[in-house]
């Protein structure tokens, strides 16, 4: 199956060879042709070009794209997206005064989501949140990252990832599985950390390599939560099983938690929303990836990633939603893009960067995803008709999306 969209008035995120991310000045330059053609066969594009140099052919299907931009599906590599139910309840709290912090203080956050899900039939959560990935795909993600973490026991965490990986059976879309089983310490081990790290290390993770049910290994690295030194084994345990880890740091605090994440060889960092000129120089040096989720910040009135800081000093940096019950529900990676403009002052094209190409490489698949490459997959957003890719983030309430291509297939 062929299908040819002609008179692109631009082609977004153009790059003829590939790369795998872009870092400092190189976020800012996000190469376009205008007044395009794009070729893909079945799922995975074939040619681009010039409206000037647009082969002569018949095509299987022919997309005339006049007033339309053409770019990459958001790969969107932090996301929580299978739960149990919701915390609206945690929600009006917070508007009523309450800190996430206190709110977790209390028993919610975390340990309400792990209730919820333990309590929540395998076939339920799949059909809870089939839904949310079906939304997301029309909005434009076309990789996923999905992690466990509301388990926090042996069946819950591995009911988890089978969900996750059902999904993956049954969507033309590229989900990535991690790890997550130290989100939070459960009640019962509240009083014996080692405990639970020892159920994660025992029992947890050889039944999830055995099922090769994961592809990464996150933790909750924060003041309250898992320690330096714990989430140090926690990384050691997980790449025995083959899981690069993926960690949860800085989100409140900084305690030393990138450099211990760099020593690790971790594939990313992701929250960074309290940053020191030491984590800069340490991530400097390093093939770690800075992931920031400012949907997260915008939620739950905390800071932003200092992103201007950070591209400034010449790091790389993804953009992802942290879609979850409690800091963000939400898994729309447009408005993502528009507060990373709007709060974090990175410009369009880093913007665009920072959701494709670098939120490839935060999940592992910039080899295939994240830009306009012949031979990667034809995972494309056609736009409505509007001015430039600018009006994306500018108009940022709107929905500029005309159709979602995700490995070749139209989804509607
Ligand atoms: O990335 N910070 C840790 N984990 C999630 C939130 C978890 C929750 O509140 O359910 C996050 O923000
Ligand atoms: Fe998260």
């Amino acid at each position: 199956m062929k299908t040819m969209l002609i008179n692109i008035k631009e082609l977004i995120q153009v790059r003829e060879t590939g790369i795998l991310k872009v870092s400092g000045a190189e976020m800012a330059v996000l190469p376009t042709i205008k007044n395009a053609y794009l070729l893909f066969e079945n799922d995975i594009i074939s040619d681009f070009g010039s409206m000037e140099n647009c082969p002569n052919q018949t095509f299987d299907e022919l997309i005339d794209a006049t007033g339309r931009v053409v770019l990459p599906t958001w790969c969107d590599s932090h996301t929580h997206l299978v739960y149990a139910g919701n915390r609206v309840q945690e929600f009006v709290d917070r508007i009523n005064g309450l800190s996430y912090e206190e709110i977790a203080y209390r028993g919610g956050g975390i340990l309400n989501s792990a209730q919820k899900l333990n309590e929540t039939s395998e076939e339920e959560i799949y059909e809870q949140s089939k839904v949310r990935l079906e939304e997301v795909m029309k909005l434009g993600t076309g990789a996923i990252e999905i992690k466990s973490g509301y388990g926090l026991t042996v069946e819950g965490e591995i009911k988890m990832l089978r969900v996750i990986r059902r999904l993956a059976e049954n969507y033309p879309i590229e989900i990535k599985a991690t790890f997550l089983g130290s989100h939070a310490f459960p009640k019962e081990y509240k009083e014996n950390h080692a405990g639970y790290i020892d159920l994660i290390i025992n029992e947890m993770l050889p039944k999830i390599a055995a099922e090769k049910l994961a592809d990464y290994i996150d933790a909750f690295l924060e003041t309250g939560y898992f320690s330096v030194e714990e989430t140090e084994r926690i990384m050691i345990a997980g790449k025995k099983h083959g899981l690069i880890p993926k960690i949860h740091v800085n989100q409140f605090t900084a305690i030393g938690g990138i450099e211990v994440c760099v020593k690790h060889n971790a594939l990313t960092v992701d929250h960074l929303e309290v940053v020191t000129d030491e984590d800069i120089i340490v991530l400097k040096n390093a093939e770690t990836m800075a992931v920031a989720l400012p949907s997260c910040s915008y939620f739950i009135s905390i800071p932003y990633t200092p992103a201007r800081k950070m591209i400034d000093a010449g790091l790389p940096l993804a953009l992802a939603t942290d879609y979850n019950p409690g800091t963000t529900p939400s898994g729309n990676m447009n408005f993502v893009v528009a507060t990373a403009c709007i709060k974090m002052k990175m410009t369009p094209e880093e913007a665009v960067n920072a959701a494709t190409i670098n939120g490839a490489y935060a999940m592992g698949v910039s080899n295939t995803h994240g830009s306009i490459t012949k031979g990667k997959k034809a995972n494309i957003i056609l736009t409505k008709p509007i001015h430039s890719f600018y009006q994306l983030p500018y108009e940022f309430g709107s929905n500029h999306i005309e159709k979602v291509f995700i490995e070749g297939k139209l989804i509607s």
